[in-house]
């Protein structure tokens, strides 16, 4: 049967679907140490929360009737969309009203909404791609274009700091907003490296969109007000037209809910409202019935500074000693942890690729995510891309500290092996 020219987007090979289908078959597997997934922790305090929440929909007259009988509009239940425009306007004085936001089934979906809508032909007869200023950048990005090549990225700087840790900073040298570009996109708190670009980068990158009459997409799924998955201490940011902000209620601990927010200029924003209505008539209301209250009595920006934020930031150093312990010896360097639910670990002139000790740690039932998927749109080889994984340490402390003694002992045999064979560190193989 002939298929349209977009099939191929959605074929077997698709990078993101084998490794959820990976992630998939091994989850809640006994003895499987989990650390590839992007789950949240199930925090108690969280999850008690949501409970309550959740008999009070029950047991009232209309709600949970209202919940799963009636579609909402396209843009997303209203009650919802109200409260937190509220929220966004009267807590941290962002200009917008219900009309700037809309709800996605997960913010995944939003990315491809956008991404589509900034990218690929235009009646002008040009051909537009998205600027992810940074790689590594999200694995989820990769294959959402209905076009193919449609990123472009660039290598970052890398900054060494003490205690075996480094940070990217963007590379400004590099960047060039050519008349090609339609969008900008970074992820802040970013998967996968934990990392946070700094309020300069930030202003910088938001000036170059204006300047250019770009939208600036910014991924916030970890960040500010909510989930708060970010350590450096900062205030939420400020919402501007040209910013295309995009939110999610999954790393709050409601991923099951598959809700999306996307706050944007009004224009934009209505377009995403025709998408949706095409798309699936309507976006999911649970995640906006689950978070109505929290967001109405602000209980949402409390869970996520006194609960949600300092767990996670207990666990990333945690995670950070077990590597240092397990990979003594190993010339490695680890992302500085700034946020998001990852670590980032670099093996420099690690003699196997990422993808082999992915496979090697998969026979040994650890999960993570091989490092080289992480840079869509990057042309050109670069050896720093076979070097590196992901992993989460949001699952159990057993799990996470188990799983990264076997990291250690495979990288350290992957080094071994290679020092005995005395081969030469240029010319491995990085397919
Ligand atoms: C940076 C980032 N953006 C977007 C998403 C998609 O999240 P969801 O579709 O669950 O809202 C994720 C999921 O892990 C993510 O890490």
């Amino acid at each position: 049967m002939k298929q349209s020219i977009f099939s191929h987007k959605f074929s077997p090979d698709a990078g993101i679907l084998q490794l959820m289908d990976d992630l998939g078959r091994y989850a809640g597997q006994p003895g499987i140490k989990m650390l590839g997934g992007g789950n949240p922790s199930h925090i108690p305090a969280v999850q008690g929360y949501f409970r309550q929440r959740m008999l009070r929909i029950l047991d009232s007259e209309r709600d949970f009737e209202n919940l799963i009988s009636n579609y909402s509009g396209p843009a997303g239940p209203s009650q919802f969309i109200e409260a937190l425009a509220s929220f966004l306007n009267t807590r941290y004085g962002w200009p917008v009203s219900a009309e700037n936001i809309v709800l996605t089934n997960g913010s995944q979906t939003a990315f491809f909404y956008l991404f589509n809508m900034f990218s690929g032909p235009f009646a002008d007869g040009t051909f537009k791609k998205i600027l992810l200023p940074l790689a590594p950048e999200y694995i989820g990005y990769e294959d959402c274009g209905l076009y193919p090549d449609i990123f472009i990225s660039h290598k970052p700087e890398i900054k060494l700091l003490d205690g075996r840790l480094f940070k990217y900073h963007v590379d400004f040298s590099r960047l060039e907003i050519t008349s090609e570009i339609g969008a900008l996109c970074v992820s802040r708190p970013t998967n996968p490296t934990g990392n946070v670009l700094t309020a300069a980068e930030m202003d910088q990158l938001s000036t170059l969109a204006q300047e250019h009459d770009i939208p600036f997409i910014i991924d916030n799924a970890y960040g500010l007000p909510f989930p708060s998955i970010i350590f450096t201490g900062e205030k939420p940011p400020m919402w501007e037209p040209h910013m295309i902000m995009c939110m999610s209620l999954s790393k709050l601990g409601l991923p099951g809910t598959r809700t999306g927010i996307i706050i944007a200029a009004k224009s934009v924003a209505q377009k995403l409202e025709a998408m949706n209505a095409v798309i699936s008539l309507a976006p999911g209301g649970f995640g906006g019935a689950m978070a109505l209250e929290a967001v109405r009595n602000g209980e949402i920006a409390r869970l996520s500074e006194d609960v949600i934020r300092p767990h996670y930031e207990a666990k990333a150093w945690q995670a950070v000693e077990w590597l240092r312990a397990a990979l003594e010896g190993i010339d490695f360097y680890i992302h500085k942890p700034e946020g998001a639910i990852f670590v980032w670990a670099w093996f420099k002139g690690l003699p196997i690729t990422s993808q082999e000790l992915y496979n090697r740690l998969k026979a040994r039932d650890v999960l993570v995510i091989p490092g080289q998927h992480f840079f869509p749109g990057l042309k050109g080889d670069w050896p720093h891309k076979y070097e590196c994984i992901r992993l989460s340490y949001a699952m159990d402390p057993e799990a996470v500290e188990s799983g990264i003694k076997i990291i250690g002992e495979e990288v350290k045999k992957a080094y071994a092996e290679y020092e005995a064979r005395n081969l030469k560190y240029e010319i491995r193989d990085t397919k």
